[in-house]
């Protein structure tokens, strides 16, 4: 849905009650962050509010208890982190959403206070998105702020239910979210190019699909061109390919010629005939893969045609890794082209936004997590995002713009 995003400018929030909803879902290990970047993320909405002198209630889920309350899914350990990212004390409140710890922690709260609730998917209505849950949220709260687009494609009660029953708007990490990826698929200065890899083509098809409508050049990498390579009549050996989705990737290479969309395919390959660190590997041809063995990352020649036609564009999109780059040596060609967009966005020539799932881990694996213009900490919002599917999360916090009628 078009319309224009409501955010925190001019609010008046003094003295008010404001319910954020941010994603504190950081991956932990044994009780500890593995990254806060998305603690992080969270700070300088909370921070902004509370200098205001709101009294700030964050909700958040974490990983996926299934509505009942699961001890080593609280978020009780997360809140030091918050603290410390925030500048601010951070006061716990182990509701399990039915004792009412919520309602006296919040009378007793003070403006510039910052309350940190339990874990929202401890209640069954969360994920049914219950409109009684959603009231019980609402209850506590003058004004809702989303500040999670990662969790913005989940139309669940603290995401989208509250936003209909108060006003609702886009917290400083939603904002500029929206900013990045409407500067790369939404109106880019062009050319734009987005370079998509990963495993498989079967989880990607609705993405690569619009991508191939918006972008002028689509570099493809990963396991999923070899999907790619055999509708074209390559023998990709063993590699990991999906067979029966030869006729899906005709459909998009037709669709991005209709477009005018140019893909960019691998023409040589490192292979080697087990995936296990340290193996041994060679370089072959794209024409020439070995029966026995298995493409396992992009080739020297492959590397250079897409960081040449990097330093041709203005606008880069990246998801997806483009070789196993967790097992070491097959991340080189991942590595390289990263290092290729962070020095083009240094140097001012190139704007760069990268996301979903594996990319984070792929472009910190190089080191240049802080070099791109923009990196998402979204998963699965922003695969949909790429989808070009409207996020309910974020529907929700647009004013409609009325369409004009013939
Ligand atoms: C994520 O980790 O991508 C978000 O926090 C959403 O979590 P979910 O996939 O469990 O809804
Ligand atoms: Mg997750």
């Amino acid at each position: 849905m078009s319309g224009t995003l409501r955010t925190l400018d001019g609010i008046d929030v003094a003295g008010k009650r404001v319910i954020v909803r941010a994603d504190l879902n950081a991956p932990m290990k044994d009780g500890r962050i593995t990254d806060d970047a998305r603690i992080r993320h969270a700070a300088p909405t909370l921070l902004e509010l509370a200098d205001k002198d709101a009294i700030v209630i964050v909700l958040s889920h974490f990983e996926r208890p299934g509505g009942k309350v699961v001890a080593e899914f609280s978020l009780a350990p997360l809140r030091t982190s918050l603290e410390e990212q925030a500048n601010r004390p951070v006061r716990f409140i182990p509701t399990d959403w039915t004792n009412d710890l919520h309602v006296s922690a919040i009378s007793a709260a003070r403006p510039g206070d910052i309350l940190l609730m339990e874990n929202t998917r401890f209640h069954p209505g969360e994920e049914a998105n219950d409109s009684r849950f959603s009231q019980t949220l609402a209850s506590l709260g003058d004004i809702f702020v989303n500040d999670a687009f990662s969790v913005s494609h989940r139309a669940h009660a603290s995401v989208e239910g509250i936003a209909r029953l108060l006003p609702s708007f886009a917290g400083r990490g939603m904002e500029a979210e929206l900013s990045a990826l409407e500067r790369v698929l939404g109106d880019p200065q062009r050319p734009v190019g987005a370079m998509v890899g990963g495993a498989k083509i079967s989880t990607k098809i609705a993405v690569l699909e619009n991508i191939v409508k918006r972008v002028d050049i689509l570099f493809i990498g990963g396991a999923m061109a070899n999907t790619f390579l055999h509708a074209q009549g390559i023998s990709v050996g063993r590699s990991l390919c999906e067979h029966e989705l030869g006729k899906v990737a005709e459909r998009i290479l037709k669709q991005a010629e209709a477009q005018n969309c140019t893909i960019v395919l691998p023409r040589d390959a490192i292979v080697a005939k087990e995936l296990a660190p340290g193996a041994y590997h060679a370089i072959a041809k794209i024409h020439e893969i070995p029966e026995d063995a298995m493409i396992l990352d992009l080739g020297p020649t492959t590397v250079a045609d897409i960081a040449n036609g990097f330093a041709l564009l203005r606008t880069l999109l990246w998801n997806g890794p483009v070789g196993a780059f967790e097992i070491e040596p097959f991340g080189l060609g991942t590595f390289a082209l990263a290092k290729v967009a962070a020095d083009l966005t240094r140097s001012g020539k190139l704007l760069t936004v990268a996301g979903g799932g594996d990319t984070l881990a792929a472009l910190a694996a190089a080191g240049v997590s802080k070099s791109f213009s923009y990196v998402s900490m979204a998963g699965g919002a922003f695969l949909e995002w790429l989808e070009g599917r409207d996020l309910p999360g974020v529907t929700v916090l647009k004013t409609p713009t009325l369409e004009r009628r013939h």
